[in-house]
């Protein structure tokens, strides 16, 4: 039997997409048979095609312009691989315009110019695989939009940085400085190009602003999720972390309450008993609780050539697998249909209602401690713990406390005082805690 052919165009010849193309040559007989149809890549284009990548490119139709893709009446589904926003945005409009399938990893594009990508999609009725875009090898998208779709989801707590989640392990688990671990990760290539993206939380954010959508199937203003990096975290914090009975991870948390969502990215202390604890390295991880399924717990590589390759090619067969079938949007593209998505408006972070660490740095005098927990207890905060170790007359000592349940705007108040009180050395350093999580 003749099987049909399915072209495909690959725009971005990096990392991910080598790996895209090493996985074809590798798996092509089984891809195939899967889909019952000959997948042809007929071009790539990269601004750089005389590097070489440790592939054959010599059968495949090399170019310099992404337009020879975009415009080539043969190719069905227009791969985006080059990241960043333009010119990727303006690739992928072009593609779904010509009538192209598109399948990208863009988190950073989607979470910004999703919007409007995923409405010039639905209006002409193309699809788009965005798998690669969260969580690298790991299928969350798909979870979301299929295998949890019956579900309200109660909560999402994810790991979906690699770079720092090895920063972290590395300072917890060998004691390392920040900047040395930060080389390392940079070495090791899953670093983007700016790490602050990474350190200070913003990749994170855009992966959480993609789920978010699908989760609950609204529109998410990337600026309203609040965001707060690791730089701040210390050796000393972890030591403090551990001695308490907790790890501490950079936490994507999203949360429904009382019909609102609460949509959060903060370094966050954790027990170390918990699964996403024992989540190290590059790994990424998430726990998903649905209202009927519990929790749901997926782990796996969030970035790396052949892992997210996996991802995107995930999204290149579920796409052919339409094609072949002549049809298109049979799953809505972000879970519900686009006519129907409305803004969300999150929980503002002030209203946030969580435990505490806090590490004050005071001059080791009588009457300081009744001075801070004082004003902890003048804003409605209760302490859970307090430690303080050494006592060496007028000079700084870490203070230690954890608290009960409060809210944000709470302590924010109440560190402003304690940071303004004569014996205060340093600002307050605080650290959420989070050790109720299914
Ligand atoms: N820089 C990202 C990370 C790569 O460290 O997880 C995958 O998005």
């Amino acid at each position: 039997m003749k099987m049909e052919k399915i072209n495909i165009g690959l725009i971005g010849l990096g990392n991910i997409g080598t790996g895209v193309v090493k996985l074809l040559e590798q798996n092509k007989a089984l891809i195939e048979q899967k889909l019952g149809a000959n997948i042809v890549l007929k071009k790539i284009a990269d601004i750089d095609i005389t590097t070489p990548r440790g592939i054959k490119t010599d059968k495949y139709q090399m170019t310099t312009d992404a337009r020879e893709i975009i415009n080539d009446k043969d190719i069905s589904i227009v791969i985006e691989l080059i990241g960043g926003y333009e010119p990727a945005r303006s690739f992928l409009l072009e593609a779904i315009n010509q009538g192209k399938h598109v399948v990208t990893a863009n988190k950073a594009l989607l979470a910004k110019h999703g919007n409007e990508i995923f409405q010039a999609a639905y209006k002409k009725s193309m699809d788009i695989g965005f798998e690669a875009s969260v969580g690298g090898t790991i299928p969350i998208i798909k979870t979301l939009k299929e295998s949890l779709a019956a579900n309200n989801i109660n909560s999402i707590i994810g790991i979906m940085n690699g770079t720092a989640n090895f920063i972290l392990t590395k300072m917890t688990d060998e004691g390392k400085m920040f900047d040395v671990v930060l080389k390392e990760a940079q070495k090791l290539g899953f670093a983007e190009a700016d790490p602050t993206f990474d350190i200070e939380g913003m990749d994170t954010a855009h992966k959480m602003a993609i789920i978010l959508s699908l989760a609950y199937g609204k529109k998410v203003n990337l600026d309203d999720i609040y965001v707060e990096g690791i730089s701040r975290i210390t050796r000393e914090d972890i030591a403090f972390a551990k001695e308490l009975g907790y790890r501490i991870k950079l936490l994507a948390i999203a949360m429904l309450k009382n019909n609102a969502v609460e949509a959060r990215i903060h370094p966050t202390m954790i027990s170390s008993n918990h699964l996403l604890s024992n989540v190290n390295q590059n790994n990424n991880a998430f726990n998903i609780v649905g209202d009927a399924s519990g929790p749901v717990f997926l782990f796996g590589q969030g970035a790396g050539m052949m892992p997210t390759a996996s991802a995107v090619f995930s999204d290149i067969i579920d796409v052919a697998r339409n094609v072949l079938k002549g049809i298109s949007g049979r799953v809505p593209l972000r879970s519900i249909d686009e006519t129907v998505m409305k803004e969300i408006k999150l929980i503002p972070m002030e209203e946030v209602e969580t435990k505490y660490y806090f590490r004050f740095s005071a001059v080791d005098r009588p009457g300081v401690l009744s001075k801070i927990s004082g004003i902890l207890g003048e804003n409605n905060i209760s302490i859970a713990t307090v430690i303080q170790k050494a006592r060496f007359e007028n000079s700084a000592v870490p203070i230690v406390m954890t608290t009960y349940k409060a809210k944000e705007k709470n302590v924010r108040e109440a560190l402003k005082k304690i940071d303004k009180i004569d014996v205060s050395m340093d600002k307050t350093m605080l650290i959420r805690i989070e050790d109720e999580l299914d």
